[in-house]
Order: structure tokens, then sequence, then C-alpha cells
């Protein structure tokens, strides 16, 4: 078979994931996990009809200057806020995610999150590894925070929030949720969770999670000034984007007891963490890791390439890319009546 199109895939991605390209399209898979500088990435995407990207590639006007080839831009990941949308608009490149394989997956991260901060696992076994248990241990020694019986407060409330409330009813726990807009009443139902204000979410959880989207819009949504409306002793739990959080107001309140604790697996300037965060015992750090199970590690892959097969209009599903984000360039641009 005539391979009619070349597709860059920018880190290293599992090898079925790649087999199945291969079988379409030629490919040029990177070997190495790297960052890409700016020029690198425009470079590479020009000479290509589409790229598997993640989400360290930022895609932007600049990136897709002069680039007349690109056909398709698949983020292995959910948030796409290193893609400039309306950019890739513009040029007529569709862009697609991989939502829904990890829902479930990343609730489960955030319930690890909440109970390891709460709980203090983290300090306790940095503690127990140092040999610092070396003798009876005080009764009043590691107390937490319980998470039975207590308030979950979810910010962000869509696909992932809703698994994250969804697991609450195991713990015995009242939900509330904040969003720009409430639910329907079924999914409520569903998920045994009401919505309320966002100042009545941070004065009445006992922990609070945020699951949304990153905008320039909701940048620092938790500031100083959230942080101070929260309830004392509460847990903090980021697994959406650094970006939401103020890190240097939120050291702040951990260490004045504001917040009990805090779990972060997103920080404002990946890979670097916030230096007074890193001297908290209090914060369970985690390396942007949610999605990171081996089967839905595999299916983001699986989805990346189906979205870039169908993109090209190609495999089975060719012209219909299971997970478009600006679908309106299918029928735009034409990209697939020229497959
Ligand atoms: C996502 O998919 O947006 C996650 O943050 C990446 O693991």
């Amino acid at each position: 078979m005539t391979k009619r199109y070349k597709v860059w895939v920018s880190r290293p991605l599992f090898a079925e994931a790649l087999a199945r390209l291969d079988q379409h399209v030629t490919l040029d898979a990177e070997a190495i996990e790297r960052v890409h500088a700016p020029e690198q990435l425009r470079e590479r995407l020009a000479g290509v009809d589409a790229a598997i990207v993640s989400l360290s590639d930022r895609v932007d006007a600049a990136t897709l200057a002069g680039n007349g080839r690109l056909r398709v831009i698949a983020n292995l990941a959910v948030g796409y806020n290193n893609l400039d949308i309306e950019a890739l608009t513009r040029a007529g490149v569709l862009a697609c995610n991989t939502p829904d394989v990890l829902n479930e997956t990343t609730a489960d991260y955030a319930w690890a999150l909440m109970l390891a901060a709460a709980r203090r696992v983290g300090a306790a076994e940095r503690w127990l590894r140092a040999g610092h248990w070396t003798g009876a241990m005080r009764f009043d020694d590691w107390l937490g925070v319980d998470l039975h019986g207590k308030t979950l407060g979810i910010l962000g409330m869509g696909r992932i929030g809703q698994a994250v409330a969804r697991r609450a009813s195991g713990f015995d726990m009242r939900v509330l949720y904040h969003n720009r807009s409430r639910l329907p009443e079924s999914i409520e139902r569903q998920c045994a969770a009401r919505w309320v204000d966002q100042a009545t979410l941070l004065r009445e959880s006992d922990h609070l999670v945020l699951v949304l989207p990153y905008t320039p819009e909701n940048h620092h949504v938790i500031g100083a000034a959230e942080l101070a409306q929260m309830k004392r002793g509460s847990v903090l739990v980021n697994i959406a984007r650094g970006g939401l959080v103020d890190e240097a107001a939120l050291a702040t309140a951990l260490v004045s007891g504001q917040l009990a604790a805090a779990g972060l697996d997103v920080y404002e300037d990946e890979p670097a963490v916030h230096p007074a965060l890193l001297e908290l015992e209090q914060v369970v750090l985690s390396p942007h890791m949610g999605s990171a199970s081996a089967d839905t590690r595999r299916n983001m892959a699986q989805l990346a390439v189906d979205n870039v097969l169908a993109g090209l209009g190609l495999g089975s599903q060719a012209g219909h890319p299971p997970t478009p984000i600006n679908p309106q360039v299918l029928h735009a641009r034409g990209v697939l009546d020229k497959a």
C-alpha cells in the first residue's frame, strides 16, 4: 500500500499504538522523552500531515505559521490548554483530545490524593523509611482529617468530577459541587450531589477537589482570598491544572494552618514545583500522573491513533474522528474530501 501521509508522534508511545499507525502512514515517532522548544515543534509539524502531541507541546499561531500541510493534531490528554484551538481552527487543523477513557482512573487518583493528604500517608511513609520508628509511638501522633461523614466539595463537575462524586457514597460523604451551570437533576441524583455557589462550596467543604478545565479566565481561581474563605483545617486536592491555584498563597495557607493538607498532581510551572510547597510535609506531591494506569494510558494512546487516522480519512472510522475538539474544521476545510 502506498502511504500518502506522514505522522509525527512527539513522545515514545506504546508499541501497539504505533504499529496501528504504521500500517497506514509513514511514521516518525520520537524514541526518547523530551520537551520540544517552540522552534523544534514548528519544524517537526511543518513536515507532517498529522501529529500526536502531549501537554508539554504548546501549539499556537506561531507554531503553525507558514504550515500549509498539517491536518490533524491529536492531544494525548483530555485537557487541551496547550493547544490554541482558535489558531488551529483558523489554520484548518483538526484538534482532538482523549476524553472519557480516563474519567474513572483520574477520579480514582483524586481519591488517592485526598486520602493520602488527609491521612498524612506521604509524610508517615517518609518518616518510617528514614528509620524514625524506633520505639513506642505517641497515641496522638499522625492525627489526620477524616473523610467519612464529612463534606466533599467539587469545583468543576464535568465527567471526571461526576466520577469523583459517585465514589463519595462509599465514604458516606455529603457532596456539594459548583459549576458555571447546574447539571440536570438526573445527573445530580446519580452523583448524590447538590449545586451551590462558589462561596458556599469553599465555606462548607472539608475536602475540596479541583476538576475544572484551565482557561485564562479561571487562572488562580483558588487564590489567597478563596483560601481564606475555605473551612479552617480543610484539605485541597488539585488534579486539574496547576494554574488554577496560586501556589504561593497555598503554601502560606498551609503554614498558617488555614488548610490542614493538600494533594497536588499539577503545578503552575511544570515540571517545577513551588519551593515553599516542597518544604511542607502536609502536601502530597505527584508528577501529573492522574490518568497513569496501564490500561488507561494504553486506551488514551489508541484513541489518539483513532483520531489521527480518522482525521486523515483512513481506517475504519475514516471521516469520523471519535473525539474532535473543533469538528467544524472537517466541514469548513473539506479535510476529508481531500483524503
Ligand atoms: C489530561 O488528560 O488532561 C491529564 O491532565 C493528562 O494526564
